[in-house]
């Protein structure tokens, strides 16, 4: 049984995953308007990903037999001034996600709510790995460079990424 705060705190994570689905999705639309093929693959990907810890936050709610509620979405940005700006973005939004699991991380332990507890662990471990993940993209974009064929070359390493993912994915199932 979860509280009611509890119940409020896992819907609006709910919503966050969503919202993160549709910012990858509509960033990897202006990385193919860009003919970055690579990096919008990879973000269409990750928006999938997004959706997954969706469902699981989804999955949780109904198991407890309380209510998931989808509510209204905000538009994500549309325009980047560059590909590095994106990834910027995207680094900050993974941070802001850690800080709001963290968050629901302290609610359960003050609660004593040892369920919802050790159900966020996943969470906490996904988002140690999805910081890491866009730390190492712009760390690459800084090695590489991004003037002249840097940004041909970048997108080639994160189709790579994309590639190595898929084949995670196909192996796991
Ligand atoms: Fe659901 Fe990228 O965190």
């Amino acid at each position: 049984m979860l509280s009611q705060k509890t119940i409020e705190r896992l819907n609006q994570q709910i919503n966050l995953e969503i919202y993160s689905s549709h910012l990858y999705l509509q960033m990897s639309s202006w990385c193919a308007y860009k003919s970055l093929e690579g990096c919008a693959t990879f973000l269409s990907q990750h928006a999938d990903e997004e959706m997954a810890h969706m469902r699981r936050l989804l999955k949780y709610l109904q198991e407890t037999g309380a209510l998931a509620i989808m509510g209204g979405m905000q538009a994500p940005p549309t325009d980047f001034n560059s590909l590095t700006e994106m990834f910027e973005q995207i680094y900050e939004h993974e941070q802001l996600i850690t800080g709001k699991i963290n968050d629901l991380v302290h609610l359960a332990s003050t609660e004593s709510d040892y369920a919802t507890l050790q159900f966020l662990q996943w969470y906490v471990a996904e988002q140690h790995q999805e910081e890491f993940l866009f730390k190492s993209i712009l760390d690459k974009m800084k090695l590489i460079g991004t003037e002249g064929q840097g940004i041909f070359f970048i997108d080639r390493e994160v189709a790579n990424m994309a590639a190595n993912r898929t084949q995670e994915t196909t192996a796991m199932n």
